[in-house]
């Protein structure tokens, strides 16, 4: 007996219910962006129907509404990953733009031989801001291994840290394997010689609730879209502390205290990173999705989701001359997979004509690939309103794309 009711949850997602090549949509695309819920679409359209207005500038009705609407959205994603203060949550356009504010700041307070330790199961976005950062400071970037089963090696990077290390960041979840990475370790570890340490939760957002107090984390990263929120919306958590000393990111509107041609004066927390007019009704609909994902419960879609990673796994292995790639003992709801011979292209190619949707290519993390030596892989992603039968037409997919090209 599945943990959720999956039939009931589907009926929230209008997308579920249309047809790709003239087939039922599978949409095993999840680790890439989560389908949205009709609270979160009405979210929207709610907004722009009755509310529309700039926020924190006017003394109308409708601004106020949407401030308040927006500062709402602020508190529950700060109660949601547990943040001190509310002004530690700042809403940003998502991971990479979270990424990035603090990557820049740093280039304030690194000096050359600073050493930055970065994992090698990183996307893009966690690694090319710290390049650019260390060419700027002369920091050097030093990458902790990892092993075949697509796990960090743990043995390196506590052989590697010393407090020359000003800093760690790395994924708490690959998005290309699913590995869930020992964060808690590197977080102590870190601490004891006095690094800061940022953690991308981009892809642990829609299976694991983040408690930053509990982690004791310097930064956590996460963006709306994967968590049933909408694009161009995410969070950057950060300590008081290192908010406090990080320089802004962006000049403009809404980030000082003061401005004459002599002095600017910047705005306190979170406003000093949020120049300009953001992503309001984004903001709004972030907080109306993690409603939704609370409204189902974490625990619940954690459990739903192991059941499919465990059935999905299985039955891939079923296929002769497939291999999956990251066979961590902790993962999430990930399978990231080729068959001998055919390239991850032609299969998802060949899967999109049966309406089945998963993302094939590098997933902006080629230096895993680098270390598996393949190009790519098909990935398929799964979350809480897929379903089992969804999975069994993904298997006969990739046996069907085998069978015709091999
Ligand atoms: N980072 C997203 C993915 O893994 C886009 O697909």
């Amino acid at each position: 007996m599945p943990t959720l009711d999956v039939a009931a949850i589907r009926k929230d997602f209008p997308i579920l219910s249309r047809k790709v090549h003239g087939q039922d949509l599978v949409y095993l695309d999840n680790a890439a962006t989560s389908q949205t819920p009709l609270a979160v679409i009405e979210a929207i359209t709610h907004y722009y129907s009755y509310y529309n207005a700039n926020i924190h500038r006017g003394v109308h009705s409708l601004s106020q509404e949407a401030t308040d609407a927006y500062e709402q959205a602020r508190i529950k994603v700060q109660k949601h990953f547990n943040a001190v203060h509310a002004y530690e949550v700042i809403l940003t356009a998502g991971t990479t733009h979270s990424i990035n504010i603090v990557a820049s700041g740093f280039e304030a307070l690194l000096k050359a031989g600073d050493e930055l330790l970065v994992s090698a199961l990183e996307h893009h976005s966690n690694i090319v801001p710290w390049q650019m950062a260390a060419e700027k400071t002369g920091a050097v970037l030093k990458v902790i291994p990892m092993l075949i089963d697509g796990t960090l090696d743990m043995a390196a990077f506590h052989a590697m840290i010393s407090p020359a290390t000003k800093l760690v960041f790395c994924n708490h979840v690959s998005n290309a394997l699913g590995t869930v990475n020992p964060i808690q370790e590197i977080i102590g570890a870190a601490h004891a010689v006095g690094a800061a340490v940022l953690i991308d939760g981009a892809q642990a957002a829609p299976h694991i609730q983040a408690d930053v107090q509990a982690l004791d984390v310097d930064f956590y990263v996460v963006s709306a879209h994967k968590i049933c929120g909408p694009t161009g919306v995410g969070m950057l958590y950060g300590k008081e502390k290192w908010l406090e000393k990080l320089p802004p990111y962006q000049g403009g509107g809404e980030m000082i205290a003061t401005v004459s041609f002599e002095k600017t004066t910047y705005a306190g927390l979170p406003h000093k990173f949020e120049a300009g007019t953001p992503n309001i009704s984004g903001g709004i609909a972030f907080g109306a999705a993690l409603d939704y994902m609370h409204s189902i419960g974490f625990d619940k879609i954690a459990a739903y989701e192991q059941e499919l990673l465990v059935y999905a796994t299985k039955a891939l292995l079923g296929i002769e001359g497939l291999e999956i790639y990251g066979t961590a003992a902790e993962k999430t709801a990930v399978v990231s997979f080729n068959i001998k011979g055919l390239h991850p292209y032609d299969i998802g190619s060949i899967l999109d004509q049966m309406g089945i949707a998963v993302r094939t290519g590098h997933h902006c993390a080629q230096p895993i690939m680098d270390y598996y030596s393949i190009p790519g892989t098909v990935r398929a992603s799964f979350s809480f309103y897929n379903t089992f039968e969804e999975i069994d037409r993904l298997v006969a997919g990739v046996q069907k794309a085998k069978d015709m090209l091999c």
